[in-house]
């Protein structure tokens, strides 16, 4: 089929990519001139595993270009992955969607084929409005082509976003129109069947069964998005509250999580506790969430409180330095890690860029190290004085202590007697329980965790 993918963020482009592999071909529609530069030598502007191996082999599968015209005129599904960035009110801002809506409908040639496929993540009822806009301006165009529309919610994780579109838990197509679901269905069916050959660097899980493919109403598929990642989001939260009350009896949440994770009705993922969620989506998304109930006058506790406990988990850092420090004016704070999670170079919303302004609003000296990030958390922590040093044992010179902000798998291989050479106070505090406190107590370091 002729896929057309607009907006080659995360999302647009980690579809487009799998899409292709699977046997489209697909073009990818993106505005930002440096990174259609970098897409069109088959550069991945993002970190993702598996990313290179994919698009060295689908060469001539996949294509870029700035020109909506040239790449959705001939499409047979047009899938729109562009951005909806948070409101002011914690609604999710819809008008790039709809720009994108209204720029295909202006290139749609007549009597032509079309469905149009909603990925982005947005409100209740913005489908309805997609269709809406697309089908006024084909009446004043004149134009009589037949377009079905879709929404097709992403369930991907960044940094494992192509192996969560090779081999999904389901899919979830929210339409109203048979023509849409079957389009879909045609789309998919080499990973509804998973019938294509796997990338050498992303296996096929042991195990894996077939994705069943969910059709719903339109509703109920912007629903389910925003449903998923509000109760991964208090999952996460539910353990890490726990973990306080762990910390305060002398528990290990580990060990609970692991003792209420292996019950099928609770599961093991995502009862990793430490210093909370963040990204691009879940407090995006659980804000829109919120921000939907008040528009219905409908209050959601258990959402709200997911929140207030994340909030707690960031500010729980800098209270746990406290209680070891006593002052932090004028301490040095060594930050390992700054993504919001391991495996991405994505720094938006991550926890550590609140944990830093906090500690330099309490006048701590803030020194930092992340893998592969680091120029993208420059960006977003621009004005504050903060020292980004490339090398963790460079940047654990003198400090008064060792945060561990992402769990990025190379931390737990440092040398850590040579990190302890370094400091100047050898107090760790492992935001992720991440590392093995035996490992950090050996080499002379006081270890703490959350609730262990
Ligand atoms: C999330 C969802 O997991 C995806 O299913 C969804 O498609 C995506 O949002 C989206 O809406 O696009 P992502 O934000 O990439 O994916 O990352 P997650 O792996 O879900 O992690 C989110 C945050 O929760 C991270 O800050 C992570 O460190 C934190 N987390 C996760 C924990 O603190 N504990 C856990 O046990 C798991």
């Amino acid at each position: 089929m002729n896929v057309t993918v607009i907006g080659c963020g995360y999302v647009g482009l980690t579809t487009g990519v799998a899409l292709a592999y699977i046997g489209h071909q697909v073009i990818g529609v993106e505005k930002n001139p440096e990174k259609l530069e970098l897409l069109r030598q088959k550069q991945s502007p993002i970190h993702e595993a598996g990313m290179d191996e994919m698009l060295d082999s689908i060469e001539t599968r996949i294509s870029f270009t700035n020109n909506t015209q040239e790449a959705a005129e001939d499409a047979d599904l047009i899938l729109i992955a562009v951005g909806t960035p948070p409101k002011e009110n914690g609604d999710a801002d819809t008008s790039y969607v709809e720009t994108a809506a209204a720029e295909i409908a202006s290139v749609l040639k007549d009597k032509h084929h079309y469905t149009i496929i909603v990925k982005s993540t947005v409100p209740i009822g913005a489908n309805h409005k997609v269709a809406n806009v697309i089908q006024r301006v084909l009446a004043t165009r004149k134009i009589k082509a037949q377009v079905y529309f879709a929404s097709n919610p992403e369930f991907l994780r960044e940094g494992k976003a192509l192996t969560d579109m090779l081999y999904p838990d389901r899919i979830v197509v929210g339409a109203e129109q048979e023509e849409a679901i079957e389009s879909i269905r045609r789309l998919y069916r080499p990973i509804l069947e998973q019938t294509f050959t796997p990338p050498k660097s992303l296996k096929r899980p042991q195990n894996y069964f077939l994705p069943p493919l969910v059709t719903t109403n339109t509703t109920s598929a912007e629903m389910t998005k925003y449903a998923a990642n509000a109760f991964l989001a208090l999952k996460i939260s539910y353990i890490n509250e726990i973990a306080g009350l762990c910390e305060k009896v002398g528990a290990d949440v580990n060990e609970v999580a692991r003792g209420i994770g292996l019950d099928p009705r609770i599961g093991a993922r995502f009862l990793h506790s430490g210093i909370g969620w963040g990204g691009s989506c879940f407090p995006k998304d659980t804000l829109a969430l919120l921000a939907l109930g008040e528009n219905y006058n409908y209050g959601m506790p258990i959402i709200q409180a997911a929140q207030t406990v994340n909030n707690r988990q960031r500010r729980l850092v800098i209270e746990k330095l406290q209680a070891n420090l006593k002052v932090l004016r004028g301490k040095t704070i060594g930050i390992l890690g700054l993504t919001f999670k391991a495996d991405t170079d994505d720094v938006r919303e991550a926890p550590s860029l609140d944990i830093i302004k906090m500690l330099i609003a309490s006048g701590a000296i803030v020194k930092a190290h992340d893998p592969i990030a680091i120029d993208n958390a420059k960006e977003l922590l621009a004005g504050e004085e903060i020292e980004f040093v490339a090398d963790p044992y460079e940047m654990a010179r003198d400090c008064d202590a060792l945060v561990l902000l992402t769990e990025w798998n190379c931390f737990s291989h440092l040398d850590f007697e040579k990190l302890y050479q370094q400091v100047k106070t050898p107090f760790f505090l492992d935001g992720r329980n991440f590392l093995n406190p035996e490992q950090l107590r050996k080499a002379g370091f006081v270890y703490e965790g959350f609730g262990r």
